[in-house]
């Protein structure tokens, strides 16, 4: 037997609203409403703000069957795909005015081929041969930034003094953006993630980032040097790519390369801080296997990337058991995937020495994330060096005190207080 989204007898007033709010005491664990939905099945129908009824996918196995189906669509501009916040409707629609479709925004909003096309342009910046090339200048940024931590007064801001730096500094040297310019270019990322902010102001800020990174690309095209934006201004020099193209690409790298890794490095702390026997574990390690498997732990646990990503079936589908048919809003959640426990035996500990690395923290399928390897990269360099040189490091407020990013795309927290 086989169900389908409008088949079921149900009026859509008794399909459970979608809801990921976690409350103050336990805010590192998935909303409690996604872990009821996820009790009820794999595979299970919401109800979204705007009345619309989508599947949201909580399993495992079905987060991985749906996102590497070729009969699901990406594309935000399609029929039916879900838009889980006003705001994120306003972007689309605000889009549409202006005549865009998904070609001609960034190709994580893409499908293949022209998703394919765009992607393979920039993978060779993110092979693990090149991103070790790094890790030594990684590690110099990380210890610089201790060492003025150390010097500055405390109590002092995790996030501020080191979580946004880290990432940001790599990411603009790796780009060939200055990062004198970090504050503009973090206060538009903080705009467009923020899932409350009204469409207008997320399409100016996109706006904002891409006159920006336009403007940075003008200029490699007459002066090259070693970085990914000179790369892809050669590929509009010999005419594979538009200036647009390469300029949402830019955009979408700068965006997703700092603010995703700076809300691990400071959840990754707090959990690991709350977690005193498993921190001791990871800071007296001198294993890199241990260390890459704490990490990829903390992505597991954590999953920032929460709340789910959004799909859209282009073709009738059948996955466990239930038809999802063309035209309907599909949402693999990744949070709820990362503590199924036919995967991850008892998925509510946190044990840095488990082999979680099939976890899906990064998405899975062809839209699976690109910068994986740096992200791994700088928290494998972070974590250590952290919990090393500041042995004494403590939170300096109260778990309830500490402002969650309750409101964003990507879950953190705003300021981590922290002493020593
Ligand atoms: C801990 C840090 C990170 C996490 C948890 C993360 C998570 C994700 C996830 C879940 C996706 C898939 C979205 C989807 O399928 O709809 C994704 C895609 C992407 N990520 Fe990351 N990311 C991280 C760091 C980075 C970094 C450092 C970069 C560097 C540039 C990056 C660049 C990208 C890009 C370009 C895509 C789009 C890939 C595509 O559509 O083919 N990410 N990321």
């Amino acid at each position: 037997m086989t169900n389908t989204l409008n088949a079921t007898g149900e009026t859509p007033a008794e399909i459970p609203e979608y809801d990921i709010s976690r409350p103050m005491r336990c805010p590192l664990d998935p909303a409690p409403a996604m872990r009821a939905r996820q009790a009820e099945g794999p595979l299970v129908r919401i109800r979204l703000w705007d009345g619309t009824i989508a599947w949201l996918v909580t399993g495992w196995d079905e987060h991985r069957a749906v996102l590497s189906d070729q009969r699901v669509s990406v594309d935000p501009f399609q029929p039916g795909a879900p838009k889980l916040s006003p705001g994120e409707r306003a972007m689309i629609d605000a889009l549409k005015k202006q005549g865009k479709s998904s070609v001609g925004t960034s190709f994580i909003m893409m499908d293949d081929p022209e998703h394919a096309r765009l992607r393979r342009m920039v993978t060779s910046a993110f092979t693990i041969k090149r991103v070790e090339a790094i890790r030594p200048p990684t590690q110099k940024i990380v210890d610089d930034l201790i060492d003025k931590m150390l010097d500055g007064p405390k109590p002092t801001d995790l996030v501020e003094a080191f979580a946004l730096p880290v990432p940001s500094l790599v990411i603009s040297e790796l780009l060939g953006v200055p990062y004198d310019d970090h504050d503009f270019f973090q206060s538009n990322s903080k705009t467009i993630i923020n899932r409350d902010t009204p469409g207008e102001e997320r399409v100016a800020a996109r706006q904002r980032l891409a006159d920006y990174l336009g403007g940075l690309l003008d200029e490699k095209l007459t002066h090259p040097s070693e970085d990914l934006l000179s790369m892809l201004a050669e590929r509009i020099n010999v005419g594979e790519l538009s200036r647009e193209e390469a300029t949402e690409m830019g955009v979408l790298m700068l965006f997703a390369g700092h603010e995703t890794t700076a809300n691990m490095i400071t959840l990754g702390t707090l959990t690991l801080l709350q977690h005193p026997e498993q921190l001791a574990l990871l800071r007296d390690s001198e294993d890199p296997k241990l260390v890459a498997s704490a990490v990829d732990e903390l992505l597991r646990y954590l999953t920032i990337t929460h709340g789910g990503l959004r799909r859209v079936a282009l073709e009738d589908i059948e996955i466990a058991g239930q038809v999802i048919r063309a035209g309907e809003g599909i949402i693999p959640v990744n949070e709820t995937a990362n503590r199924d426990p036919s995967l991850f035996p008892d998925p509510d500990r946190l044990d840095l020495t488990r082999d979680a690395r099939r976890h899906v923290a990064f998405g899975y399928g062809i839209h699976q994330c690109l910068g994986q390897p740096l992200a791994r990269m700088e928290l494998q360099v972070v974590y250590p060096a952290l919990l090393r040189r500041i042995p004494t490091l403590t939170l300096a407020a109260d778990l309830t005190e500490i402002p969650f990013k309750h409101d964003g795309f990507v879950y953190g927290a705003y300021e981590l207080p922290v002493t020593w």
